[in-house]
C-alpha cells in the first residue's frame, strides 16, 4: 500500500537519522517520515548497511536521494526497493555548495529536463512511488514559471507527487542555513498549482510550526511537510494521528517509554548511547523540568560507557515534576 502523505517529516541531513526516526514513529503510527539525503553516488559505492539500514519499525519511510545521473538514480532506486523502503524522493531543492558542484538538489530546478530524465529513469526502475521534493525556483528565476515547467515536466513522466519548499533558493551570497528562513515564502503559489493541476498530489513544507497551521494548509493542498518544528519539538507528533489520520491521539510517556525500550536495545548490541539520545532533546522543550532533562542528557550521555540509566535518571527530572 503507498504511504499517505497528509503529514510529513522532511529529510534533514544530521538529523532524521534512524533513532529520530525511530522516536517519531513513537510517537506518531502514520507521519510519513523522509530519511537525510543520501547521495546516489554513495548508495552504490559507500557503506548500504551503515546508509540505507533502518529499523522495520520505521514504516512508512522514504529515502530522499541526491544526483542527476538517470542511471546512477535507478541503480540506486533499486538498491533502496531491496532494503525496503516505502518510496524514494529526489532532492530539488538543496543549495549547498558540494550539492552545486555535484550538479544536483536546488540548482537543478534551472534544469528541469535532465530532472524529468532522472525521474523517468526511477520509475521504470521501481514500483513503489518516486516523488520530487524542490524548491519554487532558484536566484532570479520567476517562480511562476519555474515550479510549473519542473512539476510539469516530471508529471508527463507520471510523477504524481510534489513536496514544495515554498520559497526560492537563493545559490549565490546565502548559506544553506540562511536559504531556509530568508527568501520570502510563497504559499499562494503552491496553492494555486494544486488547484490548476488537481490530480497531482501537492505537499507544502517550509515555516510551519504549529499544528493549526499545518491544517489550515490543509484546506488548500493535499499533504504539509513539517522539518525543523518537528525535529525541534517532536511532541507534537503526539497529536498528529489523532488529528490528522482519524486515529488516536498517542499518550506521549507511553510513547517515550517506547523509544526508551528501543535505545535499551540499541545499546545491548553496542551503540552507543548519544546519538539514540540526540534526537530527544528538544522533547519537553516549555514544559517545567526541561532544562533539568536537557542538561543532564547534554552532560552524561556523551560519556564513555553512558547506559540507560542516564536517560531514565533525565525522564524522572520530568515526571516527578509532573507528579508534584
Ligand atoms: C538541519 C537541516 C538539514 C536539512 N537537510 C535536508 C536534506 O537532506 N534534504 C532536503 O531536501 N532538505 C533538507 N533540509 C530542508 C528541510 O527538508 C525543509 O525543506 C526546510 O527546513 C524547510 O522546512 P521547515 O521550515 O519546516 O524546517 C534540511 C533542513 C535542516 C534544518
Amino acid at each position: 500500500m503507498h504511504p499517505s502523505h497528509t503529514f510529513s517529516v522532511a529529510p534533514m541531513m544530521d538529523w532524521t537519522d534512524s533513532p529520530c526516526r525511530v522516536l517519531h514513529r513513537c510517537l506518531s503510527r502514520h507521519a510519513l517520515l523522509y530519511t537525510e539525503m543520501v547521495t546516489a553516488d554513495a548508495v552504490l559505492h559507500g557503506d548500504r548497511a551503515r546508509l540505507l539500514g533502518f529499523d522495520t519499525f520505521e514504516h512508512p519511510v522514504a529515502l530522499q536521494l541526491g544526483g542527476s545521473d538517470p542511471a546512477k538514480l535507478a541503480e540506486a532506486s533499486r538498491i533502496a526497493v531491496d532494503f525496503g523502503y516505502d518510496e524514494v524522493n529526489l532532492n530539488v531543492g538543496c543549495p549547498s555548495d558540494r550539492v552545486q558542484s555535484g550538479r544536483f538538489g536546488a540548482c537543478l530546478m534551472r534544469e528541469p529536463e535532465l530532472v524529468g530524465e532522472c525521474v523517468a529513469a526511477m520509475r521504470a526502475a521501481v514500483s513503489i512511488p518516486v516523488t520530487v521534493k524542490c524548491r519554487i525556483g532558484v536566484d532570479d528565476q520567476d517562480p511562476e514559471e519555474s515550479l510549473r515547467r519542473l512539476i510539469d515536466t516530471c508529471a508527463q513522466t507520471g510523477v504524481s507527487i510534489f513536496a514544495v519548499h515554498a520559497r526560492k533558493a537563493w545559490l549565490e551570497g546565502l548559506s544553506p542555513k540562511e536559504n531556509r528562513d530568508v527568501p520570502p515564502l510563497d504559499y499562494g503559489l503552491v496553492y494555486r498549482i494544486k488547484r490548476e493541476r488537481p490530480h497531482l498530489t501537492i505537499l507544502v513544507n517550509g515555516g510551519i510550526e504549529t499544528l493549526e497551521q499545518a491544517q489550515e494548509h490543509l484546506t488548500h493542498v493535499d499533504g504539509v511537510m513539517l522539518g525543523r518544528a518537528a525535529y525541534q519539538n517532536p511532541m507534537m507528533l503526539a497529536e498528529v494521528d489523532a488529528r490528522f489520520f482519524g486515529g488516536e491521539a498517542t499518550d506521549p510517556d507511553a510513547a517515550i517509554d517506547c523509544y526508551a525500550e528501543h535505545v535499551e536495545r540499541q545499546l545491548s548490541q553496542g551503540a552507543r548511547l548519544h546519538p539514540l539520545i540526540k534526537p530527544m532533546l528538544g522533547l519537553y522543550t516549555g514544559r517545567p523540568g526541561a532544562r533539568l532533562f536537557r542538561r543532564h542528557l547534554s552532560e552524561h550521555a556523551p560519556r564513555d560507557g553512558a547506559g540507560i540509566g542516564v536517560l531514565r535518571e533525565a525522564l524522572s527530572f520530568v515526571r516527578e515534576r509532573r507528579a508534584a
